[in-house]
């Protein structure tokens, strides 16, 4: 495995992706689901942030504690339309993370990525950015997606997933070795579609109940 590709296996989020495998699952469930697994990634993936401290005062006594030193906030962009459903999740934890757009649909025949909307912060280039999409198929979008945004010279860029296909990895890492890439699982193949397999279906659909 390349070193920049982390599987995050915690029990709780292992239990909750397979829930949303599964084809019975409503897409009411499927939403909360992917916030959920998406707030306990979260915490995962910003074990790094910097801490500073400041002098507080409990009810009982001074104290100096810490807080995250962040002078610039994070900005997650958002690949559309699945990568909605992980970025409520990244708000809930990181309210003041500011939020970037990148529309890109699969053409059904090449499976190649079409941008058609492309909206972030203009100060991005001061501040750490991280792309979420759910599935890690082709890694077409992801590719483009990140391509897109490092064209626009961020401090730095992580990409998360939920779900990645072995060849979506391979992709991935070939185009873009410097970029870490999280997931928190590895499946078995894409079909003649793209589809991951097992996978958990379409998942923008099954976000939106578009099926
Ligand atoms: N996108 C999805 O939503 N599901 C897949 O299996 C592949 C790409």
């Amino acid at each position: 495995m390349h070193s920049q590709v982390k599987v995050i296996e915690h029990p709780l989020i292992q239990h909750k992706l397979t829930l949303m495998r599964k084809a019975e699952t409503t897409t009411t469930t499927f939403r909360v689901l992917l916030k959920e697994i998406s707030l306990l990634l979260t915490y995962e993936i910003t074990r790094d942030l910097p801490l500073k401290y400041e002098q507080i005062k409990t009810p009982l006594a001074p104290m100096n504690a810490p807080v995250i030193a962040l002078d610039k906030k994070l900005v997650i962009v958002s690949i559309q339309r699945a990568g909605q459903g992980i970025l409520d999740g990244i708000l809930e934890l990181i309210p003041s993370a500011t939020v970037g757009h990148i529309g890109l649909y699969r053409d059904p025949k090449t499976l190649i990525p079409v941008e058609y909307y492309f909206k972030v912060p203009q100060d991005i280039d001061q501040r750490d950015v991280l792309v979420v999409d759910p599935m890690l198929a082709t890694g077409n979008s992801a590719v483009a997606a990140v391509e897109r945004v490092k064209s626009t010279n961020p401090m730095s860029i992580k990409f998360l997933c939920i779900l990645a296909a072995p060849e979506g990895i391979e992709h991935f890492t070939e185009v873009h070795p410097d970029i870490p890439l999280y997931t928190t699982a590895i499946d078995d193949h894409l079909d003649e579609n793209g589809y991951i397999i097992p996978g958990l279906g379409d998942a923008g659909d099954r976000l939106f109940g578009t099926i």
